[in-house]
């Protein structure tokens, strides 16, 4: 099998990573945008030794999952694989890809429910992160996200997934910026200002905070004093032009805008945003309300990028806490301490532990405002905290990055755990190597539930009930 040549195949599976799956003489086909059933010409794009690439030429009989795509830049927009595919087979396909990884990666044959769907899925996304640059000859500043396994921006206008009003946020942003001598970032040559455009909304208050990350450190930058929207000058080309006065513009045009942050990050590096960020205009954070309690999420903070769905998992989080009497809680890797402050009321006390310095600061201000009084913060090394600790709780909460946890981690969390560990992962595959470990420790897995919080995508958001 040779690039570029061209089969007719039936697809006979779907990959965990948004491919459809072929055979041609026993050898595996992976293809971009075809799905199980679908029967298609495709033409061989790369070659490894164990399987190959190919993308889809021509749909000769569709599948009965295919549906219209979400979006017309669906197939070149590498962000929605899934796009195409039937909602409620998008939902039996994520299931699957948790079966799979729980088969194959933790030798685990436990029963999977089914994919809890999302309350919305359109516009559910209330956190978008595009990349920037410029065109070469008429300079023009595009920002969209990557093609598919590329580093080639697709400049997006009009994204389905994600709140109206953020594409004319962004569109202003790439018409406007210029005019304050603001260029688009030059990803190979590190040159050019601007990196990445971040909006962070909430379905609570309806409210944007937009993030300009620009390829610079703050030391080059005078810091202009945060103005409100009364305080701002009539005319904004009365300001001074650069990237303080393009933030009050934004700012001052979009009534939806809650505040409008720089961020600085001059390495040349894939992280998105640099360890700096004031805030220039208006507030520094969204507010998001989660069951009764209001968040604040900043520029910098995790926060689940679909809260209508990350409800149903704190909701249910809740419920399998809620099956204790009054428990000691440890909520690990804990972001802004969303766990830790949902289930205070039903804990005696909440531990929640994350090194994410501002994540921290922006939860003591909602246990202030709450009075909550039975949440400690520390901001620290999930291992570190552990290591420094006697005590045991009840119940951990387990709500690592994609990566996982560590084994050091999890033999520490099961030192200090004496009844239960709620294990939350967006990735089934170290979420399946972390429940093999703990089983090898004597530990049950009680239930394994699948949420659909990243819609149209091949992402899926597991909660594992383990008893220790
Ligand atoms: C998937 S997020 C979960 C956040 C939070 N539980 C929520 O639902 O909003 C993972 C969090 O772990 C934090 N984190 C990553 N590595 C960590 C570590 N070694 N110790 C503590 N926190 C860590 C990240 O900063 C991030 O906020």
């Amino acid at each position: 099998m040779l690039v570029n040549d061209e089969f007719d195949v039936s697809i006979e599976a779907y990959s965990n990573l948004g491919k459809g799956i072929a055979k041609i003489d026993g050898q595996v086909v992976f293809v971009e945008n075809a799905c199980t059933e679908d029967l298609v010409k495709i033409k061989i794009t790369d070659t490894a030794k164990n399987y190959a690439n190919a993308r889809v030429i021509d749909v000769i009989k569709p599948s009965e999952y295919r549906t219209e795509p979400i979006c017309p830049l669906q197939k070149v927009c590498g962000s929605c694989q899934l796009g195409f595919i039937d909602y409620n087979y998008q939902l039996k396909l994520k299931k699957q890809f948790v079966e799979d990884a729980m088969k194959r990666i933790g030798g685990i044959d436990a029963q999977i429910n089914d994919v809890i769907p999302s309350p919305k899925i359109k516009n559910y996304r209330q956190k978008i992160q595009y990349p920037v640059c410029q065109t070469k000859n008429s300079k023009r500043i595009l920002a969209g996200y990557y093609k598919l396994q590329s580093h080639e921006i697709v400049n997006i206008k009009y994204c389905p997934v994600q709140p109206e009003i953020c594409d004319e946020i962004i569109e202003f942003i790439r018409k406007n910026a210029p005019e304050y001598g603001i260029t688009g970032y030059d990803e190979k040559r590190h040159i050019g200002d601007l990196r990445h455009i971040v909006v962070r909304g909430s379905e609570y208050s309806g409210k944007f905070l937009v993030t300009l990350v620009m390829n610079k450190s703050l030391h080059r930058f005078v810091v202009p004093l945060p103005l409100t929207r009364e305080a701002l000058p009539p005319h904004p080309l009365s300001l001074p032009l650069g990237e303080g006065a393009f933030a009050q513009e934004i700012f001052n045009n979009f009534d939806e805008v809650s505040g409008v942050c720089l961020n600085f990050n001059d390495k040349k590096t894939n992280v998105i945003l640099g360890d700096k960020t004031i805030c220039v205009a208006g507030s520094d954070y969204v507010e998001e309300k989660i069951l009764d309690k209001i968040f604040k999420i900043g520029a910098d903070t995790f926060f689940q990028i679909n809260p209508k769905s990350a409800e149903n998992i704190f909701k249910y989080v809740k419920n399998e806490v809620l099956k204790f009497d009054n428990p000691t809680v440890l909520d690990a890797y804990a972001g802004i301490a969303t766990f830790g402050i949902i289930v205070s009321d039903i804990s005696k006390n909440v531990v929640s532990v994350e090194e994410n310095k501002s994540s921290i600061e922006k939860a003591k201000e909602v246990l202030r405002e709450n009075n909550i009084e039975n949440v400690e913060l520390f901001a620290q090394d999930t291992v570190k905290y552990l290591k420094s600790i006697k005590r045991k709780f009840d119940i951990t909460i387990l709500d690592p990055p994609r990566k996982g946890c560590t084994q050091e981690v999890l033999e520490e969390t099961l030192k200090h755990t004496s009844k239960e560990i709620i294990y939350v992962s967006c990735n089934p595959a170290t979420l399946a190597r972390d429940l093999k470990y703990l089983i090898s420790k004597g530990c049950k897995v009680k239930n394994i539930q699948p949420f659909d919080m990243f819609c149209h995508t091949y992402h899926v958001e597991t909660v594992a009930v383990v008893s220790v």
